[in-house]
């Protein structure tokens, strides 16, 4: 390479991190995060505290004990998980008796990674073949605490990998690390969730559901396995839901709820490595109605993820039907993600033949990008965002709006939005995807460095 190349090459590396300062006030690690956002437990005096014995080693499951500590702490307890206590659960537990109790948990409680007896004995849901370690249920339950959830998903990630979980042929099933179905007036405070085989949580038919100053990681020390599909939030049919303050690092989607999910608050995530912040998938089951509503996510930072907000839903010839309606993604910095606003109506992996033939038969109505800052990886050019509607003429693509939207791309040149079938003025100049403007933005690509956060807050 020629100096003066190098030096160009440095330059425009240069000029990219100087345009691109984050916001100020941003973590950068967990211990940053915990500072900013400090989350100590804070005792319950007066209820009754239950106390069960703890693992001596890494196999001595204390799974029983567990349950009985739960049973006893009922109706209006708690049971207390010291600090520097380990509870190994080697077995799965259905805790769906539960009716006002809390945990206490600072100590660390962590599965076995016994994979082929928990593939034969795990709880199971139907949908997209879900695996899970336990599953707890009931009303007013409280979970809090300084302690760690953890999913010991190495092996699970190593075994599973080359495999992918859409696949209808795979077999190689992993749990999901927390399992709530008809819970009502559930809350998750302060946990570390750490190191998921699979989803992080996964939350049924519940109602007023919340997760506040949660941690959760998956990472591998493997770098041909991958953490794949640790999402950290998935559900289906849950109603009144709020995150307020987590930092996430994981292998899939930061926060996805998917069929039947209504009034949902998102506010403060950070989300790195990540596929973004995801309505759905939806529509994937033929004949299924489902649908997404009343939805705000705000003040969001992701970095170094594939996608930023997105909605995707399922086309093809054997699938569901339904509405997005109704929601708000505003204040969100992004760095180096692919589209930093995506609609995906091909969902999953359908070729675009196939997607033309079947067209998704969900409606898409009143989603707004609102005060969107950062730039994106280059993977696709100029083309910053692109919002696909679907071809279907019944399904009603209409006010999708951006407003202050300033996502740059680091590619040499104007950044580029694309839009196809949407109804509507949607406040951006938007060019079709077979457009002369969108197909040489797309084909100006070029790459950016890890996205890293400084000055410190
Ligand atoms: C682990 O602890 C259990 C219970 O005390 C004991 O029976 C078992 O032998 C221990 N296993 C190892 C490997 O130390
Ligand atoms: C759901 O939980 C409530 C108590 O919270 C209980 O009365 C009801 O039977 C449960 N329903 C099912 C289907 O388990
Ligand atoms: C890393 O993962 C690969 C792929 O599953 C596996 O073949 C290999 O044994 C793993 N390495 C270690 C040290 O576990
Ligand atoms: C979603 O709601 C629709 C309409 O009420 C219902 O038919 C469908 O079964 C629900 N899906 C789930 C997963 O609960
Ligand atoms: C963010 O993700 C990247 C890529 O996965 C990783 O290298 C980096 O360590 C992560 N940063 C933090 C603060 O977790
Ligand atoms: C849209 O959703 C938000 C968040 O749930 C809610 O506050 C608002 O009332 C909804 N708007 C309409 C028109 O229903
Ligand atoms: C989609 O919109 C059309 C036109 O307004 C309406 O007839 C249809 O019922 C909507 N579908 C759903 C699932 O809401
Ligand atoms: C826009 O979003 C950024 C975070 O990305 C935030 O710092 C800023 O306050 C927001 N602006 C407004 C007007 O809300
Ligand atoms: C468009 O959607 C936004 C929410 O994203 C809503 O506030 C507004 O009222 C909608 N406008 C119309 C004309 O329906
Ligand atoms: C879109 O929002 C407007 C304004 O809140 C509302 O009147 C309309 O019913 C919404 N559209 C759908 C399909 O729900
Ligand atoms: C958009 O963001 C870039 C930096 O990312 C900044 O230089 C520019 O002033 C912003 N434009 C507007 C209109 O805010
Ligand atoms: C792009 O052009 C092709 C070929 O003319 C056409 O079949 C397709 O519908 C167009 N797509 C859009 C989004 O306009």
């Amino acid at each position: 390479m020629r100096s003066s190349t190098f030096f160009t090459l440095l330059s425009a590396i240069t000029s990219v991190v100087a345009s691109h300062e984050p916001p100020p006030n941003v973590p950068r690690s967990i211990e940053e995060f915990r500072q900013k956002y400090p989350y100590k437990t804070k005792g319950n005096s007066h209820r009754k505290v239950v106390k069960i014995r703890s693992s001596r080693n890494e196999t001595d499951d204390v799974s029983n004990e567990f349950k009985a500590g739960l049973k006893r702490a009922n109706h209006g307890g708690t049971l207390y998980l010291p600090k520097n206590e380990l509870f190994i659960i080697g077995k799965p537990l259905d805790l769906t008796f539960l009716d006002d109790v809390q945990v206490h948990w600072d100590g660390e409680v962590k599965f076995t990674n016994d994979t082929p007896y928990w593939q034969a004995n795990a709880f199971t849901h139907p949908f997209q073949k879900s695996i899970m370690f336990w599953k707890w249920g009931g009303k007013d339950i409280k979970i809090y605490g300084e302690g760690v959830l953890n999913g010991n998903g190495q092996r699970w990630w190593n075994e599973f990998a080359g495999r992918e979980v859409l696949d209808p042929n795979n077999e190689y099933l992993r749990p999901i690390l927390f399992y709530a179905e008809n819970a009502t007036n559930f809350e998750m405070q302060g946990i570390h969730e750490k190191d998921s085989p699979c989803w992080t949580n996964f939350i049924v038919t519940s109602k007023g559901i919340s997760f506040s100053d949660v941690i959760v990681t998956a990472e591998s020390n493997n770098a041909s396995s991958l953490p794949k599909n640790t999402d950290f939030f998935d559900s289906l049919n849950v109603e009144d839901l709020t995150v307020k303050r987590a930092w996430v690092n994981i292998g899939d989607d930061c926060f996805s709820p998917k069929s039947n999910a209504s009034n949902v608050h998102v506010d403060t995530m950070y989300c790195n490595g990540t596929h973004g912040q995801s309505m759905g998938s939806l529509g994937q089951y033929a004949g299924e109605m489902s649908f997404v509503k009343d939805v705000v996510i705000e003040n969001v930072w992701l970095l170094n993820g594939q996608h930023g907000a997105r909605l995707k839903t399922w086309a093809g010839p054997d699938v569901g039907y339904g509405f997005i309606d109704n929601v708000t993604f505003r204040n969100f910095y992004q760095a180096n993600n692919e589209y930093s606003a995506f609609i995906d109506s091909c969902y999953f992996n359908i070729d675009t033949e196939t997607c033309a033939e079947y067209p998704s038969m969900m409606n898409l109505t009143n989603i707004s990008f609102e005060n969107f800052t950062g730039y994106t990886s280059g993977k696709y050019g100029l083309a910053v965002a692109k919002l696909t509607c679907s071809t279907n003429p019944n399904a009603v693509c209409e006010n999708i709006t951006f407003k202050n939207f300033n996502i740059t791309s680091p590619c040499d040149g104007e950044p580029v939005i694309i839009c196809d079938g949407i109804k509507g003025d949607t406040g951006v100049d938007c060019v079709s995807s077979n457009s002369t403007e969108a197909i040489a933005a797309l084909s100006k690509t070029c790459s950016v460095p890890l996205a890293t956060v400084s000055p410190s807050f």
